[in-house]
């Protein structure tokens, strides 16, 4: 017989987690205004509202704080840190932030003014927010079979050459860089291959533009080039990250995500012009060049996780655990973005939920019902986030509504993935009777998605 698949660590610190009833739930979620940011975590039975920061620690990192530096200049442990990042990404200059947003809030204020587009592969929402903000626009030049949830494509989050080249043909002087997101969140975790990474590189060099990485889950997208792409079975992970990453003139990382930890992130580049710029807003925004708003243990634990991120024992667990849940719904008929992503399922609402008007927010009311039915949290993708234009006002409605179930790294069991799909089944054998959505009543003027108040129609 063959032995089945068993997670690559076992489990030496447990925290409890409370069971809710229904009744408990429908007024808890009343009272936070149908928005599900606005729940107390304890209310909250299995939170897949996002794999960011959410993971678990090893042993390892937890040893690695102990030993953190934390002197304001010249911390042993931002060398420590800088040294992974080198040896794992490649590049010569490391910028330390406090997560993502802040990487992408120190480069862009080097590279972004008004009036700039941004091509790349359906950008991150805090992403789009730092280009709009600058009065510039994020243009999605993701291919088109990204936004079919049926079609099976190998790499979803690729970029369409054709869409991209006539954005650079048409706006030559308005551009700054390609921003390729690696794995693309927004389509559904779904990786781009070497072979786009390298067509875009051709295409940039072609119009002496630079390529920016997104790059919070690039391990995920090695792994998925690994399995799924010619030519790189046997690689290891740590040499198809080097090569993804020789194709960029620099990268931003949420270090949350693929380096397993609970706060951080960082740039690296390899100009030093570049480097010099983003220190001023560095020192500005985030704090001085060797420890960039984390503390000294932060960055040990970041140096350890991008190593143990990388392995590839480590991402086949990870991954076939998301697997896991995504063939558990697609057994019980529930639609689903295919093929299943890196870090999370992404579940079809407009497919779903048939009958709730694009207006009333599909994937919202989705994920407001599975909470009601299980105290599983996800989070909407779909209009709400998509935001209104911030030219005309005017709300936006994406091609796709989904609702996101993204998994922690090394948090839940698989007993907790097959209490979400049985959650979700329910919810599906009754969906015929949810005819109606929310309306906001409340809601802020960027990022609304956060903070929006709804009630209900
Ligand atoms: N880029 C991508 C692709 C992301 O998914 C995120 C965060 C960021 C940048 C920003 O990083 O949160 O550290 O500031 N994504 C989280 C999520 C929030 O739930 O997908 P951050």
């Amino acid at each position: 017989m063959e032995l089945p698949f068993a997670e690559s660590y076992r489990i030496k610190m447990v925290e409890p987690v409370r069971r809710s009833t229904r009744a408990e739930r429908e007024q808890w979620i009343k009272e936070a205004s149908y928005n599900l940011f606005n729940l107390k975590s304890e209310y909250v039975f299995v939170d897949l509202l996002t794999d960011s920061g959410t993971g678990a620690m090893s042993d390892r990192q937890w040893s690695s704080m102990m030993l953190g530096d934390e002197s304001y200049a010249g911390a042993s442990s931002f060398y420590k840190f800088k040294q992974s990042v080198r040896e794992i990404t490649g590049f010569e200059y490391v910028i330390p932030t406090h997560q993502g947003r802040a990487a992408e809030n120190v480069l862009f204020s080097v590279l972004v003014k008004e009036g700039d587009l941004i091509p790349g592969n359906s950008h991150f929402d805090t992403t789009k927010g730092h280009i709009e903000f600058r009065k510039a626009r994020a243009v999605d030049c993701t291919i088109d079979e990204a936004f079919d949830t049926t079609c099976i494509h190998p790499f979803k989050g690729n970029i369409d050459l054709s869409k991209l080249e006539k954005v650079l043909a048409g706006n030559k002087d308005k551009i700054p860089f390609i921003i390729i997101t690696i794995t693309c969140n927004s389509s559904g975790g779904q990786p781009v291959s070497i072979e786009n990474i390298k067509a875009v590189k051709l295409l940039a060099d072609q119009y002496g533009k630079k390529i920016i990485m997104d790059s919070a889950r690039f391990a995920e997208n090695a792994y998925f080039i690994k399995v799924r792409e010619e030519g790189y079975k046997d690689k290891t992970i740590r040499e198809i990250v080097r090569e993804m990453f020789s194709y960029a003139d620099a990268i931003t990382m949420s270090a949350k995500k693929d380096a397993i930890v609970n706060i951080g992130g960082f740039i690296a580049m390899r100009e030093k012009e570049l480097y010099s710029k983003s220190s001023v807003f560095e020192i500005m925004y985030e704090g001085f060049l060797t420890y960039g708003g984390l503390a000294g243990r932060d960055l040990n634990a970041i140096a350890q996780g991008l190593y143990e991120g990388t392995e590839f024992d480590y991402l086949e667990t990870r991954v076939r655990q998301v697997e896991y849940l995504g063939n558990k719904l697609l057994e019980y008929g529930v639609p689903i973005q295919q093929p299943i992503g890196g870090h999370a399922i992404f579940v079809d609402a407009k497919r779903f939920l048939p009958h709730v008007r694009k207006e009333e927010y599909i994937a919202q009311t989705l994920a407001v019902n599975l909470y009601i039915e299980a105290g599983v949290r996800g989070v909407e993708i779909g209009a709400l986030m998509a935001d209104r234009d911030p030219v005309t006002r005017e709300n936006r409605y994406p091609e796709l509504e989904l609702m996101r179930l993204a998994i922690p790294r090394r948090v839940y069991t698989n007993n907790h993935m097959d209490l979400v799909a049985v959650a979700l089944k329910n919810i599906w054998d009754r969906r015929s009777t949810i005819k109606h959505g929310f309306r906001i009543v409340r809601e802020a003027p960027i990022m609304r998605h956060f903070t929006a108040e709804f009630e209900k129609i």
